[in-house]
């Protein structure tokens, strides 16, 4: 397989002058006049750039860079997956997209429809009882959703004394990130040698000092945590709650449920299990799922159906959080969601998990002899090898492919595992994707160590030096 990716010389659009400038049009007085004198000015420094300059620079940039539309995406835990057009299509629909987020309910009752029909879409696949739409990301989801944990201790007079959050220490780092955002102090366990919760840590870590557990299932190695209810009756006996991060959800979702494994409260990365483009910093949404208890602290305000079919919007929660975002999540987001749930019904989700699982344990099998695949041989949506038994480097692995035009998966995370990469295909790549990236990898691993420092040299931009990258940001120009 040959590929070289188009580089270009492009400079930034600053410096790109056209010709054929925009001209814009006459002012028109009466309008003029509307705006306040103080706050007009000649000098608004309006694009000077023609559209197909515009359009041009774009299409070379985007011809300088890999997307899910060009093939596997098979980063571990982002779930990179295809995303279908028509949610792209539905989403950009104007009855949608133009409408002001400060309209009467009256006059946006399609677009509450809409969201209504998720939360309960979301609690139905969750076995949830409510569902919040307003969180911005899957992060923003596991904060809002600690919030209501919180919150919920101290109605009960007891947040002066539940300080900790207990975390395994294959989780997420946005895991503890966002516990002790919300003022919890960190209490990380580590995995017993089979990789999944080590119950004994857990129940020594477990106090009246705890106010929950947060763990996602599968984790992060593609385990599924099998002793999940017993997890769940130890950490309730304690007075904790628990807590899923439902990133990992495109593993289950049809199969299992976070309800039915015991847990109170659920974020959803929508932009990974329900398809929105993503990564490069958003879009996002991660709405949150909580049990019947917990509904009274939920963000405000929540979509809801009155006994006349008419949708509106209920700030009136008596023990809220307050708000989370601003308006009502993101709409587009929720739209796609909506539309893809819609569009494959129960059997059609259940039938994508099952895919999704079904290619990562294909992918075992055909690495299995080539890569030490830790934690045993069955996975769920995603597997965990380690680069140690061919003397190479994850790294030097994944410039190889990168170097192929084939995306590399994450290197270097969990941090339980050296030299690893860990692989999700999704269920949106064929056999022939498949083989491709496995015999990649395969031929990768017999390179010789010394070819590989110098790759890439098919793309435009070269071996970087990450470290450098990482600690001297350069974020404007
Ligand atoms: C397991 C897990 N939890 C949480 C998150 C956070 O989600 P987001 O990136 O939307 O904030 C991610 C994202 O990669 C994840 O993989």
């Amino acid at each position: 397989m040959t590929y070289h990716q188009a580089t270009y010389d492009e400079p930034l659009l600053s410096e790109i002058h056209s010709d054929n400038r925009y001209k814009v049009p006459e002012a028109d007085e009466n309008i003029i006049n509307l705006i306040p004198e103080e706050l007009r000015t000649d000098n608004v420094n309006l694009p000077v750039i023609a559209e197909y300059d515009v359009v041009r620079h774009f299409t070379r940039l985007s011809q300088m860079n890999y997307g899910v539309d060009l093939g596997i995406y098979p980063l571990g835990s982002c779930t990179m997956k295809f995303n279908p057009k028509f949610a792209d299509r539905i989403a950009s629909m104007e009855n949608f997209s133009e409408t002001h987020p400060l309209v009467g309910d009256d006059s946006i009752q399609g677009s509450l429809r809409v969201m209504y029909e998720l939360q309960v879409y979301l609690s139905e696949l969750s076995d949830m009882d409510a569902v919040t739409l307003q969180p911005l990301a899957g992060a923003h989801g596991e904060y809002t959703g600690i919030l209501i944990i919180r919150k919920y201790h101290e109605s009960k007079g007891e947040l002066e004394k539940r300080r900790e959050i207990i975390i395994p220490d294959s989780a997420h780092g946005t895991n503890p990130a966002s516990a002790a955002m919300a003022g919890f102090d960190v209490v990380e366990i580590p995995s017993s040698p089979d990789g999944t919760v080590d119950l004994d840590a857990l129940k020594a870590a477990l106090s009246d000092r705890t106010a929950a557990f947060m763990i996602t299932n599968p984790n992060t190695l593609g385990l599924f945590e099998k002793r999940i209810t017993e997890i769940a009756e130890i950490v309730h006996k304690s007075g904790a709650l628990l807590y899923y991060d439902g990133a990992n959800f495109n593993a289950i979702m049809g199969i299992t449920s976070p309800g039915l494994m015991g847990f109170d409260v659920v974020h959803f990365n929508l932009h990974k299990t329900f398809a929105t483009p993503h990564g490069g910093g958003g879009p996002g949404s991660g709405p949150v799922g909580v049990k019947k208890f917990l509904k009274e602290f939920l963000p405000i305000p929540v979509v809801e159906k009155s006994p006349d079919g008419k949708y509106f919007l209920n700030f009136d929660l008596r023990n809220t959080i307050g708000k989370v975002s601003p308006y009502y999540g993101a709409f587009s987001t929720i739209l796609r969601a909506w539309a893809y749930i819609t569009y494959h019904g129960s059997d059609g989700l259940t039938e994508n998990t099952v895919r999704a699982v079904l290619n990562t344990n294909y992918l075992v099998s055909r690495l299995g002899n080539d890569f030490k695949i830790p934690f045993g041989k069955l996975k769920k949506h995603e597997l965990v090898l380690t680069t140690e038994n061919t003397g190479k480097r994850a790294l030097d692995l994944a410039k190889y492919l990168i170097d192929l035009g084939i995306h590399a998966p994450t290197v270097y995370f969990p941090l339980n595992v050296h030299e690893d990469m860990m692989i999700e295909p999704t269920e949106t790549v064929s056999k022939r994707d498949l083989d491709q990236f496995a015999d990649a990898l395969i031929s990768a691993s017999r390179q010789d160590e010394e070819s590989l420092k110098h790759l890439p040299v098919n793309l435009s931009v070269g071996r970087i030096d990450e470290v450098k990258a990482a600690r001297q940001l350069k974020l404007h120009w």
